[in-house]
């Protein structure tokens, strides 16, 4: 058993208090292997963001527990030895069952999802209260969602969105003690969200995908003033990446994401943690087939895995000074 604090980590609350009376979003990253990790430390000691690192059940079945929560701890010592000391958080992503959580939990994560939106709203309230309940005893806060996200969540497919119903927000929010509340308006996971077709072009020639619904998101910002709201699949699927994969060899598809300017005016409204993993994927297997192609003789891993890194790095900042509002509220 080992609790968050002796990991020098912290949960939500603060975070999300800060976030939402400042008009910003803390960034929830994914993180697998070493890479992905010193990347995000990095980008947002050099931004001065807090942080929320985000480990899936993919995850922890590729990489093990016991190593990624050792690797969390070694994240907030790194980030010190950078120069900052940031607020971290290591969050469960998508949650499946009481039982995970409570894994997690014992196992020194500060926040836990436990993701019952596929469930009947009944059993969702009911499983949600119960990993609440395990929870706040340890002072670790609770991310439930309400609404399902079309695309890949782990091991759940989902083809099409169910948006959430605002009228059931402040039930589930009251019935449950949840800290936050993932909400589905238009977003989706995964690098495939919207067809081109499915697109329009603006003056410039760039593809607009659909609009969030941002009159569902203010709707539930009315019905719960002040509340925490979560974006999960808000990568924008840039475009230099998704070419870059193409140009060196990928079969990638062309595909648009969520654009940045609505994550903006997302974060600007009660959405103060925003979920975003694919375009660290596509960031890394951009930079790493470049290098590939280019240097087909090298084979230390570190010679196309460091590159990756640094893009990884670089994207991460981008998104806390640009997208998110992030930067320098740590
Ligand atoms: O929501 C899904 C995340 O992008 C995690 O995906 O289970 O493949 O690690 P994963
Ligand atoms: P993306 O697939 O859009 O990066 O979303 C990630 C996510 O929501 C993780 O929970
Ligand atoms: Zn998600």
């Amino acid at each position: 058993m080992t609790s968050y604090k002796e990991l020098g980590l912290v949960n939500t609350t603060d975070m999300f208090k800060k976030a939402i009376d400042g008009g910003y979003a803390i960034p929830a990253y994914n993180f697998n292997n070493m890479e992905q990790l010193q990347a995000i430390i990095q980008a947002c000691v050099e931004t001065r963001s807090p942080v929320i690192l985000q480990v899936s059940k993919g995850a922890r079945d590729y990489a093990n527990i016991n190593l990624l929560r050792n690797m969390a701890r070694g994240a907030v010592e790194y980030a010190k030895e950078l120069g900052c000391e940031i607020p971290i958080t290591l969050h469960l992503d998508h949650g499946d069952s009481f039982e995970t959580c409570k894994e997690c939990i014992d196992n020194g994560f500060s926040s836990v999802m436990i993701d019952g939106s596929h469930f009947p709203y009944d059993e969702n309230v009911a499983l949600t209260r119960k990993v609440v309940e395990y929870a706040h005893a340890r002072n670790v806060t609770v991310e439930g969602e309400l609404g399902v996200l079309a695309g890949i969540e782990d091991d759940v497919v989902a083809e099409k969105s169910t948006y959430t119903k605002p009228e059931e927000v402040e039930d589930f929010v009251g019935k449950t003690g949840v800290d936050s509340l993932a909400i589905s308006i238009g977003t989706s996971h995964g690098a495939n969200k919207f067809k081109p077709e499915q697109c329009t072009r603006n003056a410039d020639g760039v593809l607009i995908p659909p609009p969030l619904r941002f009159d569902i998101l203010e709707e539930i910002e009315k019905r719960l003033p002040g509340f925490p709201i979560v974006l999960h699949g808000s990568s924008s699927v840039p475009v230099e990446y998704v070419t870059k994969i193409q140009q060196y060899g990928g079969s990638l598809k062309d595909s648009v994401g969520i654009p940045e300017e609505q994550l903006r005016k997302a974060a600007k409204l009660a959405v103060c943690k925003i979920n975003i993993d694919s375009d660290g994927r596509l960031a890394m297997t951009a930079s790493i087939r470049e290098t590939m192609a280019n240097k087909p003789g090298e084979f230390d891993p570190r010679k196309y895995l460091g590159p990756a890194r640094e893009t990884l790095k670089e994207m991460y900042k981008k998104k806390n000074i640009d997208v998110l509002g992030s930067s320098g509220k740590a």
